[in-house]
């Protein structure tokens, strides 16, 4: 029988590129999702790229009741687990909302799954969760640093709940993959990332401002200790990223896991500063980004990138996508998305 996942938050920007990539693995999907950083442009993108009428059920996650008919209604053994709210500086002013969102929401799956006997759990994690680590590349050994975010904070809680939950049951197994940055967009152009309102982060920012929306870039700072004084990330793939997400899930499925609780960085292992991400943006294709050097953003950690290795020997993913590809990809859709 095909293996089907359930993908919470499966209208999300990670979430739709994942659903993308199980389908062509050859598993079923359902999408559920609230539509509240969403919306069905994304559903109907993974419905044209696969071809397929992937299932959606609207429904929040913090609903156990709704989501527990979502349980009944589909034979999913797995569940990759994206549904969160994002946003490190609203989480700062709306505390409750994330703690509510992102730890009601978890505790509802896990439940759920125990309940119905599903086995297998993904966590979106993230390399927040490091804050400024002591030294580079992070391994998944460094350790975690007291969270600057109620956001930060919900996904050191989700894992220990995960990692809690694992160990006291015995009827789970989970894999916690801790992004770094997520760019890019599917090649096809009929999915990508849908920020509201102004972007926070660096990559959206950029194609709006090449798109004409937003008038200057603004680069938060240039006289960090980094070489060209600009902060230092690991802009991830979002194709490659969602290909973590596969081999997560076959990972567990045929029993090829170590622990019954893993935990992966998914990066490139390279890091690249935000004025070269900039100057890489340009020459992918061929523009000018009007940018100007602003302070600091509070709370900005000076450089961090991942040290893959582990997702790299076990789960057998790499990153593939050079920087380039990934930014023309990201510039196609926001060029999609604008009609230009
Ligand atoms: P996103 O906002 O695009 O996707 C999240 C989806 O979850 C949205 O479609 C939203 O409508 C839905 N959602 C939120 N709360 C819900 C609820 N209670 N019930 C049902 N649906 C709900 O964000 P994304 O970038 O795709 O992130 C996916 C996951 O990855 C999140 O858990 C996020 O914290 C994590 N993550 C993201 C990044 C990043 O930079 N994008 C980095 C590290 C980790
Ligand atoms: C990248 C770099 C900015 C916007 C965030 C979350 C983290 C994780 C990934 C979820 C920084 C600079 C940005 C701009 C800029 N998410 N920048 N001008 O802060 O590394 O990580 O997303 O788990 O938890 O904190 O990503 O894209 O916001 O910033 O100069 O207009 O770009 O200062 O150095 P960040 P980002």
């Amino acid at each position: 029988m095909k293996e089907c996942v359930l993908v919470t938050g499966g209208a999300g920007y990670i979430g739709s590129h994942t659903a993308v990539e199980l389908v062509e693995a050859g598993m079923d999907v359902v999408l559920a999702d609230n539509l509240t950083n969403s919306d069905m442009q994304a559903v109907e993108g993974v419905r044209r790229i696969t071809g397929r009428e992937v299932p959606f059920e609207r429904v929040d996650c913090c609903d156990r009741a709704a989501l527990g008919g979502v349980f009944a209604r589909h034979r999913f053994g797995s569940v990759i687990h994206f549904a969160a709210s994002k946003a490190v500086g609203e989480s700062v002013c709306e505390p409750m909302k994330y703690y509510r969102n992102n730890l009601l929401s978890l505790m509802n799956v896990v439940d759920l799954m125990r309940e119905h006997g599903r086995r297998n759990i993904v966590f979106s994690s993230s390399c927040t969760v490091y804050g400024e680590p002591d030294s580079l590349p992070v391994t998944e050994r460094a350790p975690r640093k007291p969270a600057t975010s109620p956001y930060g904070n919900t996904k050191q809680i989700s894992e220990d709940i995960l990692r809690d939950a694992i160990a006291a049951y015995g009827d789970l197994r989970g894999i916690a993959l801790r992004y770094f940055n997520p760019i890019g967009a599917h090649p096809s152009a009929l999915i990508g990332e849908l920020p509201r309102g102004v972007p926070q982060n660096l990559v959206p920012y950029v194609t709006q401002t090449a798109a004409g929306v937003r008038e200057c870039l603004s680069v938060f700072g240039d006289d960090y200790p980094t070489p060209d004084g600009s902060n230092i990330r690991d802009y991830i793939d979002v194709v490659d990223l969602a290909r973590a997400h596969v081999v997560a899930i076959r990972r567990m499925i045929e029993g090829r896991n170590k622990a019954d609780y893993e935990i992966f960085n998914i990066g490139t292992g390279r890091g690249v500063s935000v004025l070269e991400l900039v100057r890489r943006f340009e020459q992918a294709n061929n523009l000018k980004i009007n940018h100007k050097i602003a302070p600091r953003r509070a709370g900005d950690i000076v450089a961090i990138w991942a040290d893959p290795t582990l997702a790299n020997t076990e789960l057998g993913w790499r990153a593939e996508r050079s920087l380039d590809e990934t930014l023309r990809a990201t510039w196609a859709w926001e060029r999609h998305l604008r009609g230009i």
